[in-house]
């Protein structure tokens, strides 16, 4: 079996709703190597995740994160609108989804949020947590926000982050080399076997998101990337497994 790490985006948010605790522990039973997770700061200044600035995608509250405390925002059913059998879950805290990935031994892509508003202080609250359950070592901290990045780096400069982007960025490992950062997480379609060398050759980790499609999948392995960011995770298992 090849050795491309397969991280499950948002949790194994195909077959459960993105986020919550049960597509975190779906992910882990069906063998996936890390959890893709994305996180916010509550009015009181707890550490959720949650997708969106706003609850009414995937809660049945409305209004911004920001402005509820925790208590708040657990009460709110992040489950039902996926399917009735998940009425019961709930916004987890950043502590919980830790908890998971110490007990299971999985890698986690802590995505910062904090690119629509600021977001004072998520990033020393995500490092807290991070350092106080042990997880430096597995953690990478991505965001399409790269001045939080840096800020990651001075505080933390042994853990790993990941530039995200969306469009075409030109030689992105140049780019993240000069800004003092360590991974690269690009969109898929930008993702070419050049690009792969280039990463290759300066050790910096590519690990495209969010690929769904197996043909895709065989593609990218076959071009040597070091993770793959999947809603499926059981497809690519099956195409790890065939290659
Ligand atoms: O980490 C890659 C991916 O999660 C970024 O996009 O919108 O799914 O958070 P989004
Ligand atoms: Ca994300």
């Amino acid at each position: 079996m090849n050795d491309v790490k397969v991280y499950a985006h948002r949790g194994y948010s195909s077959v459960a709703p993105e986020n919550t605790m049960a597509a975190f522990r779906r992910a882990a039973e069906a063998g996936a190597d890390g959890l893709e997770l994305d996180v916010h700061l509550t009015k009181d200044g707890h550490v959720v995740v949650i997708h969106d600035y706003t609850l009414q995608r995937t809660t049945d509250g409305t209004g911004r994160v920001k402005d509820f405390t925790l208590e708040e925002i657990r009460r709110l059913d992040a489950g039902s609108w996926f399917g009735e059998e998940f009425r019961c879950e709930r916004v987890p805290l950043l502590e919980e989804v830790l908890g998971l990935a110490a007990d299971r031994d999985l890698y986690l892509n802590i995505e910062l949020k904090n690119n629509q508003y600021p977001e004072p202080g998520l990033e020393n609250r995500v490092l807290e947590l991070t350092e106080r359950y042990g997880w430096t070592g597995k953690t990478v901290i991505s965001s399409f926000n790269h001045h939080s990045l840096r800020k990651v780096k001075r505080e933390k400069p042994d853990l790993d982050t990941a530039i995200l982007y969306m469009s075409h960025l030109f030689e992105p490992w140049e780019y993240v080399q000069r800004a003092g950062l360590s991974s690269i997480h690009p969109y898929w379609p930008t993702v070419t076997k050049e690009m792969a060398e280039s990463c290759r050759e300066r050790g910096l980790p590519l690990r495209p998101f969010t690929v769904n499609r197996a043909g895709e999948m065989r593609r990218l392995v076959s071009i040597g990337v070091e993770a793959i960011i999947t809603d499926k995770v059981e497809t690519l298992l099956e195409v790890l497994r065939d290659d």
